[in-house]
């Protein structure tokens, strides 16, 4: 495959000014419930097509008729004239049956399960202790088909914090891939330079998605100045050549790696505590993000295999037939963007990003950007 896959679309001329990309998707994204629900989806909704929405609500979203009930909701919660599909999770935790994850992939509810060790994130104290209490699970989504999605982190509190991916790597994902050789994972929002190689190295069942905020934020951001609590998400922003190493992995053209961002709102006060919960809510300027990225990586040319093409011949899904439009135009990002009882601080507040989504469809410019 060429590194400038575009699936075949035939492509409109790009001046240096716009960049018209076949429409993406996000393969990982945070909506929550309720009035945060309200307020996030809408924001993905506008820059992307599908999305994959993750199951860690509470309590988390552990049944077929869970996630049928769950994607009525965010179809409600979006405007009329949206144009995106949901595509819903399965939580994974020690108990499930194998029999209800079949039936929603089989009655496409399902695309594919979430893997959360437990203890390891937001609202994942119901997830998996033991990989191996989930045996027969993989065996039953080996043989379907179904996509595996995994927080690669193991949770002990023996294993330094910025270890706890690598050590996953090889205590629990090597023995995962070695038992079910066919089974299809995605290895969520990697953040070190071991994933990228284990990944890379592995065969064509096993991809990974790279988020906007983690090619951007090295573990400094954490400390810049005094405590940063909007650079904190898990995994946590790692060292400098980490960052270098996911930049080069998402601006290679690999289809190995493809976009999800992990958009993850909380409350303003709930970041801004003595116990900040983790999460970056990226969705608002997201493909800007990642235009800046790689733009700074004279890259520009593969942001849309890595945007809209990889995501969806890896989940075997048809590619999307619209497009979107950026333009080189600077946008400042709000400090803070609200709704009916929600405060958010979103990824980029008060800096100034030098692209602007455009809207969709090749003429589109009548989106004024996030409000
Ligand atoms: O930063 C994160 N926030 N990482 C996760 O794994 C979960 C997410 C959330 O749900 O807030
Ligand atoms: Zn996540």
């Amino acid at each position: 495959m060429n590194s400038h896959d575009n699936g075949g679309r035939d492509l409109p001329r790009d001046d240096d000014d716009i960049l018209v990309l076949r429409q993406p998707d996000d393969w990982h994204v945070h909506f929550r419930d309720g009035a945060m629900l309200a307020f996030a989806a809408e924001h993905t909704a506008r820059q992307f097509a599908r999305a994959i929405v993750m199951p860690n609500l509470v309590p988390p979203v552990t049944t077929v008729a869970a996630a049928a009930a769950y994607r009525t909701r965010i179809l409600e919660a979006l405007p009329a004239d949206h144009r995106f599909v949901p595509l819903m999770t399965a939580y994974l935790t020690d108990e499930i049956d194998p029999a209800e994850i079949a039936a929603g992939f089989r009655d496409g509810v399902f695309t594919a399960c979430k893997l959360y060790p437990a203890g390891a994130t937001t609202n994942s104290a119901a997830g998996v202790t033991d990989v191996r209490r989930i045996w027969p699970v993989l065996e039953r989504m080996q043989a379907i088909g179904m996509p595996l999605l995994v927080h690669g982190e193991v949770v002990s509190p023996d294993i330094d914090i910025f270890d706890r991916e690598a050590v996953f790597l090889e205590t629990v994902l090597a023995p995962v891939l070695a038992d079910f050789p066919g089974l299809k994972v995605v290895l969520e929002h990697i953040t070190t330079e071991d994933s990228v190689r284990f990944v890379a190295a592995a065969g064509a069942n096993l991809a990974a998605t790279i988020t906007a905020h983690h090619l951007r934020l090295d573990r400094n951001a954490l400390f810049e100045g005094g405590l940063r609590p909007h650079a904190y998400c898990l995994p946590v922003a790692k060292r400098r050549r980490h960052k270098e190493a996911l930049r080069k992995a998402a601006t290679s053209g690999d289809p190995k790696f493809f976009l999800g961002t992990d958009s993850a709102p909380h409350q303003k006060h709930e970041k801004e505590s003595a116990c900040g919960c983790a999460g970056i809510f990226s969705a608002p300027t997201a493909l800007e993000s990642y235009a800046q990225t790689f733009d700074e990586e004279g890259a520009l040319d593969r942001l849309e295999a890595f945007a809209s093409v990889s995501g969806p011949r890896f989940y075997g899904l048809p590619l999307n037939e619209g497009t979107v439009t950026l333009r080189r135009a600077p946008q400042q990002v709000p400090e803070l963007m609200t709704g009916d009882g929600v405060r958010v601080v979103p990824f980029h507040a008060t800096e100034t990003l030098a692209w602007r989504f455009a809207g969709r469809g090749g003429q589109a410019t009548d989106d004024n950007g996030p409000s």
